[in-house]
């Protein structure tokens, strides 16, 4: 398989990240290997085997939908009319992570990046950096719920006008991005279940995030999720709860962002195992085997 193009490391609140081509590509479909498809079918199967129970109903809604099995690496050709046709939304295949207002772009037209390539299988249990499978198991089903579309839509529109206020609110909006969309959690009557995209694509997450104790849990507040700082190379120290998705998208398409970025400016962020006074707690984390440092 040609190996992707990787153009240089841009410094970003996450320190240095690989940023590839900007260009839209054609999912090499027919390059494909077995190794490749039985990689892509070893993780479908593990998740598959560890969410019923732990995972929203709305992903899997959309993951059935989409049709998306384990017998190979689906097609975007395939997918993106019973995208369109639900949400508007379309899959567009990408060497790999995008400078941030490329990305934005993107969402902001429903574009939906993915990363064409799968990772190794050395790789199956940790890859640093986003691959086919995380990207399209994680993010693409829930595509197909018209308020997490909108949500989606929403957050690339944001993007843009944050990268006009400066540096400070592009790191707010960012982590906001990743404690919903990457790292979220929603609180239903049958209990906690998973709905960020980091989870549900990651064996170890998907259970430590739900089950361990270390780890805080606690109810999504916009302003709080905006000042926490987050990792990058761990399980998360912190997971945010929404009650629902129009929760998520009314607190966050609703407000001006413009004085809410000027009502934070300057103020410290969180670091990301902390508990604050107001905070609703679901869970407060034991803190066992934490690194002391390295939040971003
Ligand atoms: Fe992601």
């Amino acid at each position: 398989m040609e190996q992707p193009r990787r153009v240089e490391h841009q410094l970003t609140d996450k320190g240095y990240v690989p940023v590839y081509t900007t260009n839209v590509v054609d999912q090499p479909w027919n390059d494909y290997s077995a190794v490749e498809h039985t990689t892509w079918a070893t993780l479908f199967e593990r998740q598959m085997a560890l969410l019923p129970g732990r995972a929203c109903d709305e992903f899997f809604d959309g993951l059935a939908r989409l049709q998306m099995n384990a017998q190979a690496i689906p097609r975007f050709a395939d997918l993106n009319p019973i995208l369109k046709a639900a949400t508007g939304w379309e899959l567009i295949a990408v060497e790999g992570l995008l400078p941030e207002l490329a990305f934005f772009e993107h969402l902001a037209n429903r574009r939906f990046p993915v990363t064409w390539w799968i990772r190794t299988p050395e790789q199956i249990d940790y890859i640093s950096e986003p691959d086919l499978f995380h990207d399209l198991f994680g993010h693409v089903p829930l595509l197909l719920l018209p308020v997490f579309a909108d949500y989606m839509q929403a957050y690339g529109e944001g993007g843009l006008k944050a990268a006009r206020y400066g540096n400070e609110p592009l790191t707010e909006l960012t982590r906001l991005y990743w404690y919903t969309v990457e790292f979220g959690l929603m609180n239903t009557p049958q209990g906690l279940r998973i709905y960020g995209s980091g989870i549900v694509s990651s064996k170890g997450e998907s259970l430590y995030s739900l089950e361990s104790a270390a780890p805080n849990r606690i109810g999504f507040d916009l302003k709080r999720v905006m000042r926490t700082r987050y990792r990058i190379d761990t399980y998360q120290k912190t997971y945010f709860v929404i009650d629902s998705f129009d929760q998520l998208f009314r607190a966050t398409v609703d407000p001006d962002f413009g004085p809410i970025y000027y009502e934070l400016k300057g103020a410290s962020a969180f670091p990301a195992g902390d508990v604050q006074d107001q905070d609703r707690v679901f869970q407060r984390g034991s803190g066992e085997g934490w690194p002391a440092d390295g939040d971003v």
